[in-house]
Parts: structure tokens; C-alpha cells; sequence
């Protein structure tokens, strides 16, 4: 595949970012890939009783309906997390909504959740819902329609369509482009989101219910991340996932999209979200689980993610600028940074530079 995307790369920056994105999903879907090498055993990880390969995921957004997620997690990935995934089906905001910054290694989108639906996708991952067919682990990340008139009931909803087919779940209350979404990670309505999320999950899953994580938004004061903090400890939630795409715009961006509206992502994003992740794992006295995610575009950076706390990482923007090579070659420098540091597994990274102050 790494090849064969260097042929294809230049036709794919020639195209709009969409029409990209979709004969990349087209390509994925036709071109048969082989089946990837076993990971080196240092990179695996177990959390929540599923054993993850390697901790490198595919983030949200990429397959917002679950149409390549084995061909992703045949990329390399370690897992794949689909979605956001709305109950119903909805168009998203106008074109064009999805920018590159390629100066910058970053993109700004404005998609506004545009999903095929709960039964759309439940469709498609039943098919691999067969253990023989059930190569490795997908996440599903769920959202609610724009026009939603209870948020809760929404996401309820995708946890009873989506419970029995996933490897886990993820609450998406931190996307930029959904108004009034962001609101939901406030205390009250966040407590009574979850609670109503793990009623339905319960339900739908009598056994071997996929854990349900958390995915927040970078633009947090500091009450925010510690009502975040005290919500997840105190209702039992799972994960937390660090962080979706940011409303900020740093100064130094150079690409001519930079004033679009939309959440921006990749290399800019790096900073602010590992500290972020950093202050959730001090915040979480590092009890939960946490998904570090933002600005990865190789090895260190995900080793940095890692011991500021993340026991997973997922990354997005950096394939559109460096292809699917970019996963083996993370997972490389990351075995080799490990080694170097003397650890024996990854757990043993995971905080270890709150460990150590
Ligand atoms: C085009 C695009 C679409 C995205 N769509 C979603 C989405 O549907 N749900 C979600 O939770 N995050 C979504 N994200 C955010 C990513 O999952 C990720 O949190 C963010 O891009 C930061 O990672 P990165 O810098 O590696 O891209 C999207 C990101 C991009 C670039």
C-alpha cells in the first residue's frame, strides 16, 4: 500500500480535500490488502480486557460510517475508530468544508457530522460482527443529529444500535462544528449524558459490554477539566479520549485556509493537546485509561502522548500528508524509543513523566 500510495499521492493533492478523502475510502475498499506483519510484542497493550496489537488507532472522522474498517486496521493500525455516527441520517454543513494547511501539516473541517446513520452502519459492521471475521478492534463514535431535540436520547440511541457491534464505545460531546455540543461536557448534563448512555449500553449488552469512553474538546478552562475529571471517576466512565480538533487559531499558521471557520487539526494541535492529556492523567490521578490524540506525525510524538499519560494513541491529519507509511514507521521509532528508555513494555511508559517529576 505505502507503494502504491506514492503513485497516487499527487493525483490526491490535486483533488479537492473531499473528493480526496473519497477515492482514498474507494481505493481502501478495492485494492486487496495483504494481511500486516505481527507487531512487535513490546507495542501491545491491554486495556479493558481486549489485547490492542499496538497502541497507534486510527482516529474518528476518517471512516465516518464504517466502510473500510478492516482495511484499516489491515493498514496497521492497532485499532480503528469509526464515526461520528449520527442516529439518523443527515447531509452535514455546505461545501467545501474541509480545508489543508499544508504549510502548516494541519486541516481545518467544518463537516458538521455528515453520516449515513445508526442503521446504515450497524449494517456494515454486522457483517464483521462474525468472530472469524472480527480481525481486530473497532471502536464506534457516536454523535447526535443536528436538529436533535435531546441530546441524551441521541446518544442513547447509538449505544442501543451500536453496543453489540463495537469493541467499545465513544461519546462524542467535543466536535466544533454541532451547536450547542460542546455544552454537554458541563457537569450536570454531562452526568446525566453518561447515565443515560450506560443504562442503554446495559441493556443492549447483557454480557461483555464494550467500555464507553469520553472524547473531549481541546478549548477547556481549568474548572472545565476538573468537572470533566470528577464526571468520569464518579460515573464509572471507562476512557477518556484527548482531544478532538480546536476552535484556536495559533498565530503562526501559514496556510491561506487559516481563517476558515472549523476545528483545526494536525502538527498545531500537538501542544495544546498533549497538555491537555497531561493535566486529564494528573486530574484523573492516572485511574482511567486515556486515548491520546492530535498532532501525531511520528514516533516521538506518540511517545510523548504516551508518557504524558496516554495508554493509546490515534492520529488523522498527518496520513493526508504522509500516507499510510507513516503507521509502520511510527510504531518503529515508537519500539525503538521504549527500548532505549530501557522499558520493558509500553505500560511501563505510560505517565512515566508525571512518575518522574
Ligand atoms: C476531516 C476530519 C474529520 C473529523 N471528523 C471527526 C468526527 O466525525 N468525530 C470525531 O470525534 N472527531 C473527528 N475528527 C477529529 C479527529 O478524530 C482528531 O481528534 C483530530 O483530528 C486530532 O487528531 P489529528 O491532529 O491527528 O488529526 C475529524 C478530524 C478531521 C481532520
Amino acid at each position: 500500500m505505502p507503494d502504491l500510495y506514492r503513485s497516487i499521492a499527487p493525483i490526491l493533492r490535486l483533488l479537492p480535500p473531499e473528493s480526496a478523502h473519497r477515492l482514498t475510502l474507494r481505493a481502501l475498499a478495492w485494492i486487496p490488502l495483504p494481511a500486516p506483519t505481527a507487531d512487535d510484542p513490546i507495542l501491545g497493550i491491554r486495556l479493558w480486557g481486549r489485547d490492542f496489537p499496538n497502541p497507534v488507532g486510527l482516529a474518528a472522522g476518517f471512516d465516518k460510517d464504517a466502510e473500510v474498517a478492516d482495511e484499516g486496521l489491515r493498514l496497521g493500525f492497532g485499532f480503528v475508530e469509526v464515526g461520528t455516527i449520527t442516529p439518523r441520517p443527515q447531509p452535514g454543513n455546505p461545501r467545501p468544508r474541509l480545508f489543508r494547511l499544508p504549510a502548516d501539516e494541519a486541516a481545518i473541517n467544518r463537516l458538521g457530522f455528515n453520516s449515513r446513520g445508526l442503521a446504515a452502519a450497524a449494517a456494515r459492521l454486522q457483517r464483521r460482527a462474525d468472530p472469524a471475521a472480527r480481525r481486530g478492534i473497532v471502536g464506534v463514535n457516536l454523535g447526535i443529529n443536528r436538529d436533535s431535540a435531546d441530546a441524551a436520547a441521541d446518544y442513547a440511541a447509538g449505544a442501543t444500535a451500536l453496543a453489540p457491534l463495537a469493541d467499545y464505545l465513544a461519546i462524542n460531546v467535543s466536535s466544533p462544528n454541532t451547536p450547542g455540543l460542546r455544552a454537554l461536557q458541563g457537569r450536570d448534563p454531562l452526568t446525566r449524558l453518561i447515565g443515560a448512555v450506560q443504562a442503554a449500553r446495559a441493556a443492549a449488552t447483557l454480557r461483555n459490554p464494550p467500555p464507553l469512553l469520553l472524547k473531549i474538546a481541546p478549548d477547556l478552562t481549568e474548572a472545565d477539566r476538573r468537572d470533566i475529571a470528577e464526571v468520569a471517576l464518579a460515573t464509572g466512565i471507562d476512557g477518556l479520549i484527548v482531544a478532538n480538533t480546536t476552535l484556536a487559531r495559533p498565530l503562526a499558521l501559514r496556510g491561506r485556509h487559516a481563517g476558515e471557520a472549523g476545528g483545526l487539526s494536525g502538527r498545531p494541535l500537538f501542544r495544546p493537546s498533549t497538555e491537555l492529556l497531561a493535566d486529564m492523567y494528573r486530574l484523573t490521578g492516572g485511574r482511567l485509561p486515556l486515548v491520546g490524540v492530535g498532532g501525531i506525525a511520528g514516533g516521538a510524538d506518540a511517545y510523548a502522548k504516551i508518557r504524558a499519560g496516554a495508554s493509546l494513541v490515534q492520529l488523522y491529519t498527518a496520513l493526508i500528508y504522509q500516507g499510510p507509511g507513516l503507521v509502520g514507521r511510527i510504531k518503529r521509532e515508537l519500539a525503538a524509543a521504549l527500548r532505549a528508555d530501557g522499558c520493558a513494555s509500553l505500560a511501563e511508559a505510560v505517565g512515566a513523566d508525571r512518575a518522574r517529576r
